[in-house]
């Protein structure tokens, strides 16, 4: 028994931000935006926060799958900008969608982290322990973004993205997840700083901060190792796969992984473009971008794999 993705949903905040409204808070430009990293446009959240955007993901992704909320065995929410320290985001997702017979939790792992999900309720589900479970990848970093910062505040959005799992034959093949905590500060958000009655100290929210040229070493040797481990290991070649579904964080990242991957960039859908880089959901909204247009065959054999803050990356070869 292995974990089938049986439907998909997403959401977006319907405030758009386009870089020419950047460069009216940070000295920057449309042109460096876009030639750096090929982002046009991201989704901010005026109101809604990690746990409204997932809720409503999950509900297209169950409506989607033809599924109940009732049904739901497990649901985890990955995210790395959750509303609150407790309950668990994943928590407020089962409430609002009604999911009264789950058992719901939180998964940390930064961009990664759908990735990480889905890997993990594969391996309940290999274990025979659930048979339907809701993975979903939201974020909302521009509350934890630092919007004098140039560096970091052209790069991300919010969104929300969710897949229905099953345990059934097929689906997700293999997979591999790594984490490297040694390179942990180069991408950090210091949520609170440490305060309390004995020091004296007033805990304070901190920022995002990153190292941009670090990440992107990282990235262009993890993301190709990581996939052509997963591939290796499950004895399927490169040119079998039908769509490599990375993590969208810079247009230049993935084409970079195209050519060590020595693969054509039809393979490597984008909507970085639209949305930024929005972390935890960049993977489960373009997987919800080819399945509501009809790219997805069933039988396709897709790779989804990313990379982040950790540092952490993984990958999975999923059978559609
Ligand atoms: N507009 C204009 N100029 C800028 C901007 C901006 N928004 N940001 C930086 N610059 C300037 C810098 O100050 C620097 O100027 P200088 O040469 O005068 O010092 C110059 O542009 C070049 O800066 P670099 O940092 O070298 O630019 P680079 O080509 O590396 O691109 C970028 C920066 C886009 C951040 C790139 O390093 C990158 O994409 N890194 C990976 C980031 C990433 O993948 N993050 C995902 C993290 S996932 C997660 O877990 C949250």
């Amino acid at each position: 028994m292995t974990a089938r993705i049986i439907g998909t949903g997403s959401y977006v905040p319907e405030r758009v931000v386009r870089n020419a409204d950047l460069a009216e808070i940070v000295d920057t430009s449309d042109e460096w935006i876009v030639s750096r990293t090929g982002i046009r446009e991201r989704r901010l959240a005026v109101e809604e926060g990690t746990s409204h955007m997932a809720a409503e993901a999950a509900k297209r992704a169950l409506e989607d799958a033809g599924v109940k909320a009732e049904d739901l065995d497990i649901i985890l929410l990955a995210t790395s900008s959750p509303d609150n320290c407790f309950p668990a985001g994943a928590c407020e997702v089962q409430a609002a969608i009604g999911a009264v017979n789950a058992v719901a939790f939180d998964i940390s792992a930064a961009c990664s982290g759908f990735i990480f999900g889905m890997n993990t309720v594969y391996g309940f589900m290999r274990a025979g322990i659930y048979k339907t479970g809701l993975v979903i990848g939201a974020d909302c970093l521009s509350k934890l973004t630092d919007w004098s910062d140039r560096g970091t505040c052209v790069l991300f959005g919010d969104a929300a993205g969710a897949a229905v799992v099953r345990a059934e034959e097929g689906g997700l093949v293999h997979m591999t997840m790594g984490s490297d905590g040694v390179k942990g500060p180069v991408l950090s958000c210091v949520a609170r700083t440490t305060g309390n009655f004995v020091n004296g100290r007033t805990p304070e929210i901190g920022y995002m901060y990153m190292d941009g040229q670090e990440v992107f070493k990282f990235a262009v040797k993890k993301v190709p190792e990581c996939v052509n481990q997963v591939l290796q290991e499950a004895q399927v070649s490169m040119d079998e796969v039908r769509y490599f579904v990375l993590h969208q964080a810079n247009y230049r990242i993935v084409e970079a992984a195209a050519k060590r991957l020595k693969q054509p960039m039809e393979k490597f859908p984008m909507n970085m473009d639209r949305y930024g880089n929005t972390s935890g959901a960049t993977v489960p909204t373009l997987l919800d971008d080819l399945n509501r247009a009809g790219k997805l065959e069933r039988g396709d054999k897709i790779v989804i794999a990313g990379f982040g803050a950790g540092l952490t990356w993984g990958a999975a070869l999923i059978e559609w």
